[in-house]
């Protein structure tokens, strides 16, 4: 059985590539300082994969803790989702960003190269496309200057591990997540969301909770179907599978030094208001919106072009958005009934 190390292993995707790691025959050991997730997660993960299931804690940004932590334990390959990801915050924080997120890979790296680990997995985003109205978005796309200090520390990541292995041998890829969406099936692990979530289907959940009176739409002007804009929203769990399928690809290469890198989302674009019709219908939850000012940054259409992961990790986005709607509403009833007997 592989050790696979997954940084960030109670977060959101992170979490969910745990479960489907265990699922593979992989034994997945988590590294994670709950900096934005919390203590139930571990309980959930211990029931979905095993009570032995090794958890870590340990700050990224401590690279002597790391160090101690590690050496004990043969790992195989890392899977690097350890990072800030709030948009906003890191306009209003850039240094919190850039510390967190460039200390964090650089760390991760370091030690890997101490400890003669060569396969590694890094979490990075669309993001790194900047703004485009070029869609699909393929591969080929050039990396522009980015959006915020957030996209910025997701491009100089991908740069960081492309130099890396250009001066030894090393194997990475750099997977392009587009926008995340729903829950693993049981309920018992998604999205947490601290505050006013920025995404729209946290956002969507506590409106269908009562948290919120009703969601702000930003703009319905824009050039698309209904004027609302469209986005790639894929299944957490396809998400996830897709890292497996990434990690055996790599796991079984032979060639001494590897760098590419993988758009993953399901190539078909929706928009704000299909999205919450397609919620309202699944759910069978009325969704109060009102439509306001565009919000600043956003870009009018993002949809990806998956073919090469199709072709070349032979994976495929198969669950639909109902799934993940239906999935995000399970999440938030569960982990609503769980704060109300806490
Ligand atoms: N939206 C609303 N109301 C809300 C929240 C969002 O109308 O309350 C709309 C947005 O305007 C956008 C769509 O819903 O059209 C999706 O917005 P999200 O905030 O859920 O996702 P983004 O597409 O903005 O974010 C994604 C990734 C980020 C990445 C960003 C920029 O999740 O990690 O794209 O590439 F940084």
């Amino acid at each position: 059985m592989k050790n696979i190390l997954v940084t960030g292993g109670l977060g959101y995707i992170g979490s969910h590539t745990v479960v489907e790691l265990y699922n593979k025959g992989y034994n997945p050991i988590v590294l994670d300082d709950k900096s934005n997730s919390e203590k139930s997660v571990i309980d959930s993960l211990k029931k979905l994969t095993k009570e032995d299931l090794i958890v870590l804690d340990v700050d990224i940004k401590n690279i002597n803790s790391l160090r101690e932590n590690l050496t004990k334990i043969n790992i195989d390959g890392v899977i690097h989702f350890a990072a800030y990801k709030s948009v906003g915050e890191s306009v209003n924080n850039p240094l919190k960003y850039y510390s967190n997120n460039i200390t964090g890979i650089i760390n991760i790296l370091m030690i890997m190269q101490d400890l003669n680990i060569n396969n590694f997995i890094f979490s990075s985003s669309c993001t790194v496309y900047g703004e485009t109205n070029q869609v699909p978005i393929g591969e080929f796309h050039p990396v522009v200057e980015a959006m915020s200090p957030y996209g910025n520390t997701k491009q100089i990541g991908e740069e960081i591990i492309k130099d890396l292995v250009s001066s030894t041998d090393f194997k990475a890829y750099s997977l392009r997540y587009f926008n995340p969406i729903g829950a693993h099936g049981s309920g018992v692990i998604g999205e947490l969301a601290y505050g006013v979530p920025n995404h729209l289907v946290p956002y969507l959940t506590q409106v269908a909770n009562g948290t919120r009176g009703g969601l702000n739409v930003f703009g319905n002007d824009y050039n698309t179907i209904d004027g609302t804009c469209i986005r790639d929203y894929i299944h957490v769990v396809d998400l996830a599978k897709a890292h497996i399928y990434a990690l055996d690809k790599l796991l079984i290469s032979k060639e001494g030094r590897i760098y590419d890198v993988y758009n993953l989302g399901t190539g078909k674009g929706t928009s704000v208001l299909e999205l919450i019709s397609a919620f309202e219908k699944v759910n069978k939850i009325k969704i109060p919106y009102n439509i306001v000012e565009r919000r600043s940054g956003d870009v009018e259409q993002a949809f990806a072009d998956v073919t090469k992961a199709n072709k070349e990790l032979n994976w495929f986005a198969k669950l639909s958005i109902e799934d993940a709607l239906k999935s995000a509403w399970k999440w938030q009833s569960y982990y609503d009934k769980k704060q109300k007997y806490k």
